[in-house]
């Protein structure tokens, strides 16, 4: 996408972090933003942000479930229907659990999954026609480093995360095939300061006071500066986008060491997770 001046900007999350970061992003860029979020108040004040500094803005607020097949459907046709075109679209929202598999709930893993992963289908599916309709279209699905390696109390994370990696990998080629002109770009954030470590569901042993002042104290990355990398990867058409030094360095260990990065993963997930995990003896 060579410009975001006058584009149709459809993000799921903007309520908060990233998402919110981005919508102010594309509204200085001139771009008229269709913002999303499960949590209507916080979405709302996204606007009231953007209008602040760029007042008279042209936007589209909607409190939405991207869980939702059918609310994510009516609001892709909403926003086609309002602006008369989508031209950009960031499948942003996403939830975490922290748990050991043994003790997650099930309810907190089938959710986590309708969010993370069935909210990125679903608002990839309801948008392509139109994407396809517009003379730059580019799709944006938020994965995670997270989706290359794995994590000790965070399976189904990491698994919601592989499964958007995979599925939009697999979706680049489809649409490079069909010749549509769809761009798509995988986003690797590593850790990133926002509210996201707030919101997490923890199984009763993990103390979640502890893990969201954990998580604000190693995050490398601002919103702001994931916003920016997000975009500009956007505007160079780049296949993935890695977000901060620790999503490199991430996913580079993985790929010299294999499942030789597993200690390294154990080790710090031991020294940082707050769970009652004694450190690692030696394996005979
Ligand atoms: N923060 C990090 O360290 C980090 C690292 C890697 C990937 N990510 C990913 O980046 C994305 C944004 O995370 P963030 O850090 O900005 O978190 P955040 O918690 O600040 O923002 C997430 C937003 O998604 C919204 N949301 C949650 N469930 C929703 C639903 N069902 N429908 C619609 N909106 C919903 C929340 O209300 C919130 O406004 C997520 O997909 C997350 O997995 C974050």
């Amino acid at each position: 996408m060579r410009s975001f001046d006058k584009r149709v900007a459809a993000v799921t999350g903007a309520g908060s972090g990233i998402g919110r970061a981005l919508a102010v992003r594309l509204a200085r860029r001139g771009a008229l933003p269709a913002l999303a979020d499960i949590d209507g108040e916080a979405v709302r004040a996204t606007a009231e942000a953007i209008e602040r500094v760029c007042p008279g803005s042209r936007l589209l607020v909607t409190e939405l479930d991207v869980a939702d097949r059918a609310a994510v459907q009516a609001w892709a046709d909403e926003v086609a229907g309002r602006f008369g075109r989508v031209d950009l679209v960031v499948n942003n929202a996403g939830v975490g659990v922290v748990a050991p598999v043994e003790d997650a709930a099930w309810d907190d893993v089938e959710w986590l999954m309708n969010v993370n992963f069935w909210g990125v289908v679903h608002g990839s599916k309801a948008f392509l026609p139109y994407l396809k309709r517009s003379d730059d279209g580019h799709l944006v699905n938020m994965a995670s480093v997270f989706g290359l390696v794995g994590v000790p109390a965070m399976s189904a994370y990491c698994a919601s995360k592989s499964a958007v990696c995979g599925f939009t990998e697999a979706l680049r080629q489809e649409v490079r095939l069909s010749r549509s002109g769809v761009r798509v770009t995988t986003v690797l954030p590593g850790g990133v300061s926002s509210a996201f470590a707030r919101s997490v569901r923890t199984s009763p042993q993990v103390d979640a006071d502890a893990l969201a002042a954990i998580s604000s104290r190693v995050a490398a990355t601002t919103p702001e500066q994931a916003a920016r990398a997000i975009l500009r990867g956007v505007k160079r058409n780049r296949a993935r986008v890695h977000v901060g030094p620790d999503a490199y360095v991430i996913d580079w260990a993985w790929r010299l060491l294999g499942v030789g990065v597993e200690p390294f993963a154990r080790g710090i997930a031991a020294r940082l997770l707050p769970l009652p995990w004694a450190p690692e003896s030696p394996e005979p």
